[in-house]
């Protein structure tokens, strides 16, 4: 199998680096219009076919309630977080259904958030963008099944990653509440999750999966 990892780069979208393997990189912003389309066409030449699983997990987290976050944060959390996600789904989702005769099943794999299912009063702005996470991907199941494509949802609880700091959480804080629920996941427990469910036969679809530290308790 062949890899395309993105990442942002100071808001170059697709400047690329070459590695000598099937794991290659490309930087893109995709909050950018059109950025998923790009990666799309880029993925196809550089690895001559049609990408058949596409992951979407770009994303960050917010730290603060209503009446606690700071309200600048918010539209670049919505920028990423939702609008971003829409334009990928449809991007990838478009790009499945056209190339739908070349593969015997697709795989188009969200993640979303456990606050995404379950209110959480601590993380209600953060949590309302998987809840609309949660919502595209059954509407795009529903939409795009009959082609053999599997749109599915993930949804993790505390994994230990970037996202911390991205969502400035204070570290002790954090070292703390994995004190008491942890040990959180790592990213591996997650991609492992993703594995299995893309591995099943072309008939079977695990399309809504929460994977949460054993001791988390909400
Ligand atoms: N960690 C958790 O506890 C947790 C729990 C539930 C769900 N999730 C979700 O899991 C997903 C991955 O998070 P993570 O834990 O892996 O956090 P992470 O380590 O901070 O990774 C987030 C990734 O998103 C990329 N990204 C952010 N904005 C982008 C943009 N505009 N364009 C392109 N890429 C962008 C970041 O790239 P750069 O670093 O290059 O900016 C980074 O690679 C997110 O959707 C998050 O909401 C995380």
């Amino acid at each position: 199998m062949s890899v395309l990892g993105v990442g942002r780069s100071a808001g170059t979208p697709t400047e690329s680096v070459s590695v000598p393997s099937t794991l290659a990189w490309a930087a893109a912003d995709l909050t950018t219009f059109g950025a998923m389309d790009r990666l799309l066409a880029e993925t196809q030449a550089r690895f001559g076919a049609t990408v058949s699983v596409a992951v979407l997990s770009a994303g960050r987290g917010l730290r603060g309630s209503l009446l606690t976050s700071d309200p600048d944060t918010w539209r670049e959390l919505l920028e990423i977080n939702y609008l971003s996600l829409m334009g990928q789904m449809r991007a990838v989702a478009q790009d499945m259904v056209r190339n739908a005769a070349e593969h015997p099943v697709q795989d188009l794999v969200v993640i979303g958030s456990t606050v995404g299912r379950q209110v959480s009063a601590m993380n209600p702005i953060y949590g309302s963008t998987k809840f609309a996470a949660h919502s595209l991907v059954e509407s795009l199941r529903q939409e795009i099944c009959s082609h053999n494509i599997r749109v599915s949802l993930v949804e993790p609880g505390f994994v230990r990653s970037g996202f911390q700091r991205a969502a400035s959480y204070d570290p002790a804080w954090f070292d703390a509440l994995e004190s008491e629920s942890g040990p959180f996941l790592r990213p591996d427990d997650v991609a492992a999750t993703i594995g299995f469910l893309v591995a099943q036969p072309p008939h079977v679809h695990l399309d809504d999966v929460r994977i949460r530290p054993t001791r988390q308790k909400v």
